[in-house]
């Protein structure tokens, strides 16, 4: 095949880009997005403070814009995130433990609901424990205020929202093994031993010099799917130019497709320009949507031409 998506496709795999709604405008960025990608992540669109920046007032629109985009050219959504510590709105911060239990629930009810039936996949909860050795949680509003079960309630909360989604947990810096990835582990393989609804883990894969694809990192997506659960590439990026960042995406593609619950790659946006690094060069299409090394290794690493 000579796409990522369709070479992908032939591996049983998806591959998809972060999407922001206001590039859809752009003739470049669509076609090169309904060409290349099978599946779609709103970048930011569908986060808490897109879509109910305040109490149970709703906003779909730039993430419906997303959601109509991807489904009229086939692509799959993942969706992109119920319960984050980040870009929330300040009137869920301020809230006391009972209130913002209910808004949680509220919040995620109505989104799932919103997008009931669409969905391949839900970062439910993202980014909740800490950097660094001591594999604890991370501060926030629902951690502080709600305590550990504040993660397994939003899985319960989610599955009965929309049981044909698959439910993720989401985060970086687990990628290989470490104190942090062997905290969300332990979380997953209990969630597993007690029947939480769980189905998939998210490795956001944020490479750079400091951070690069660890030696590990095909290790420990195995040993995440031998808990029963698949595990799925999230928001790819590796900072660098040329043929060591291409080596660098060839050993990510490479890792997925040596684990059979490995579901598919999602990298996190399409040319360097649109970036959340805010300099640097590290997806997989240039400035001029030209494909770099990196997007020529990728497709031959997937099988493609
Ligand atoms: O929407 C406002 C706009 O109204 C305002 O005028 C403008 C001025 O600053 O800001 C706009 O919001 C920005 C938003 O992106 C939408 O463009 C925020 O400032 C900016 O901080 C935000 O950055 C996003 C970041 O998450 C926020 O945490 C990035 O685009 C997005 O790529 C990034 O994605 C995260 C994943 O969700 C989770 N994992 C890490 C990843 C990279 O940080």
């Amino acid at each position: 095949a000579t796409t990522l998506g369709a070479s992908a496709a032939a591996k049983g795999r998806y591959f998809g880009t972060a999407v922001a709604a206001n590039h859809l405008g752009e003739s470049a960025y669509a076609s090169t997005l309904d060409t290349e990608f099978t599946m779609v992540t709103p970048e930011n669109e569908m986060k808490w403070d897109a879509v109910e920046a305040s109490r149970n007032s709703f906003n779909f629109g730039s993430a419906d814009q997303i959601v109509s985009h991807a489904q009229g050219k086939g692509m799959k959504l993942r969706g992109h995130t119920l319960v984050w510590h980040s870009q929330l709105p300040g009137w869920v911060s301020g809230l006391g433990a009972t209130d913002l239990r209910s808004a949680m629930n509220n919040h995620i009810n109505q989104v799932m609901a919103h997008y009931k039936g669409k969905i391949y996949a839900w970062d439910v909860v993202n980014e909740a424990f800490q950097d660094g050795s001591s594999g604890a949680r991370r501060s926030s509003p629902f951690q502080d205020k709600l305590g550990n079960g504040f993660i397994e309630e939003a899985f319960r909360t989610a599955r009965a929202a929309d049981s044909g989604a698959k439910l993720c947990y989401n985060d970086y810096n687990t990628d290989g093994q470490n104190a942090k990835s062997n905290a969300v582990y332990a979380m997953v393989k209990d969630f597993k031993q007690r029947g939480v609804p769980i189905d998939c883990v998210g490795f956001q894969s944020h490479f750079n010099s400091n951070s690069p694809v660890p030696s590990d990192y095909q290790a420990n997506l195995q040993r995440f799917a031998d808990l029963g659960v698949d595990v799925q590439i999230t928001e790819l990026d590796i900072e660098g130019s040329g043929s060591a960042q291409a080596a660098s995406y060839t050993k990510v593609v490479n890792a997925c497709l040596a684990v059979t619950r490995c579901n598919g790659i999602t990298v996190w946006g399409i040319p360097d320009k649109y970036s959340w690094r805010s300099s640097g060069t590290p997806l997989l299409f240039d400035d001029n949507y030209g494909k770099k090394p990196a997007y020529t290794a990728v497709l031959a690493a997937l099988g493609g031409t």
